[in-house]
């Protein structure tokens, strides 16, 4: 285990102390907002998971939190898992050692609580690797030139797009009903009363001047939402006329139509030139919907980064596209429980995995199992990059197939 320098101390954190929270959030993200604003707005924590770090002086430096996802979407079934966040150290105490204590901290304290896996969004993409999680999923960032042609999807053009400006108390329920009804590996959606607050709350400093945040929505004739999406416009014009852009949010449609319909709205809103589409997944509706896809200069990003906490209890908690029946041997640098090897035995709608002693078909680290985990990274693609061995000719092929899954994973929000 890692210990802290000389004098600093571990400390749990409750919300007497949001304003030394804040303060080490604003050192570590340079928002540009004093923190006694941030305090006015609701925050996303979940206290009892907060824990930071206190200097020999007493001042707070570190800090880090999880999210309790109970019904993380796992190819195939939901299960716990820990979602790291709020990660931050102040920049006077940096590169000492406290991130690593606190990911111990975090691996433990998540193992306790039962949750095999943990999950995060990484501010960079260079940091968490060597703590074991992998980069499980992608997604695209778009901009798309307003009117972009669209196919034609069946019963679109009769679906009425209501747009109204966001009321968190009015539309809070609809809006989490639908998010939380996808069934996409890693979709997480908010589920504390906290996060659901801290999602919908839109103050003017975070806008970069655009306006507030707009509501597209679809229901059906009786009144039941059928998706929805979260925009915002931001005005601008030169000499030759108007160039506003759309920034969108978030688009969630529970079916083609709908999707075809809020897409149709936000391509065709006067005055703006352009929309800002962040982190859409791989294989959303929108990237098959375009007929010129290639003119949305797409860039694909990383999403949803994996731990494997728990390799028993994580592999059994998802299922197999395929039937798969393969012995892993697994290294683990940090959770020495992991290692060795693993029969991994699963199909559509079972899995168990036990510890054995047979000969190992696969060799590879936690950390690419955590990058396979989700179904969207392919054993034989991580294999091809030299980060899985086939120990036993002829596994690899089948083995990939079962750890795939038809659905790429990704999530729409990012905090
Ligand atoms: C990123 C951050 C949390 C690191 O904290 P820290 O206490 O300096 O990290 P540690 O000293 O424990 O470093 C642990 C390891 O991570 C590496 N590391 C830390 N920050 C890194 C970064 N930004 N990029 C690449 N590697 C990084 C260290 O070099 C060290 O590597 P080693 O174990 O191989 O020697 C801190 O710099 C920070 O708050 N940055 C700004 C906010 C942020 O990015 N938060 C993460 C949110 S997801």
């Amino acid at each position: 285990m890692t210990s802290l320098p000389d004098g600093y101390r571990a400390v749990d954190l409750t919300p007497e102390r949001l304003l030394d929270v804040l303060t080490v959030d604003t050192w570590a993200f340079p928002s540009g907002v004093d923190e006694s604003k941030l305090a006015e707005l609701p925050s996303s924590l979940s206290w009892d998971r907060t824990r930071g770090v206190e200097a020999p002086d007493g001042e707070l430096v570190a800090m880090h939190s999880s999210f309790p996802f109970r019904a993380f979407p796992v190819p195939g079934a939901r299960t716990a898992v820990s979602g790291l966040t709020w990660v931050g150290v102040h920049p006077g105490h940096r590169r000492r050692g406290l991130l690593r204590f606190m990911i111990e901290q975090h691996f433990a304290k998540s193992l306790e609580r039962g949750e095999a896996v943990s999950a995060l969004w990484a501010a960079e993409a260079a940091i968490y690797g060597r703590f074991g999680y992998g980069m499980a999923s992608t997604d695209l960032r778009l901009t798309i030139p307003r009117g972009a042609a669209l196919r034609d999807v069946p019963g679109a053009a009769d679906l009425r797009v209501r747009i109204a400006k966001l009321d968190p108390e009015r539309h809070d329920d609809v809006i989490h009903a639908v998010h939380a009804r996808v069934d996409r590996p890693g979709w997480v959606t908010r589920e504390t009363p906290e996060h659901r607050r801290s999602f919908l709350a839109d103050p003017e400093f975070f806008r970069d001047g655009a306006e507030s945040l707009r509501l597209a929505l679809v229901e059906d004739a009786d009144g039941s939402p059928r998706g929805y999406a979260l925009f915002r416009r931001k005005e601008g014009w030169v000499f030759e006329g108007p160039r506003g852009v759309v920034r969108v949010r978030e688009v969630v449609a529970q079916d083609a139509a709908t999707a075809r319909a809020l897409w149709g709205v936000l391509t065709d809103l006067d005055l703006m030139a352009k929309l800002d589409v962040d982190a859409v997944a791989v294989d959303d509706p929108i990237w098959h919907l375009l007929v010129d896809p290639r003119a949305t200069n797409a860039l694909l990003g990383d999403n949803l980064w994996v731990r494997v906490l728990d390799v028993p209890a994580a592999l059994s908690a998802r299922r197999y596209q395929a039937p798969v029946d393969v012995v892993l041997e697994v290294t683990d640098a940090m959770v020495p429980a992991n290692a060795g090897r693993w029969r991994v035995v699963g199909g559509p709608d079972h899995a168990t995995v036990t510890r054995t002693d047979d000969e190992a078909d696969l060799a590879l680290d936690v950390r690419e199992l955590g990058t396979a985990y989700l179904g969207g990274v392919s054993l034989a693609a991580l294999a091809g990059a030299g980060l899985v061995t086939e120990l036993r000719p002829g596994t690899l092929h089948g083995a990939a197939v079962g750890f795939g899954w038809p659905v790429a994973p990704g999530c729409s929000f990012v905090w």
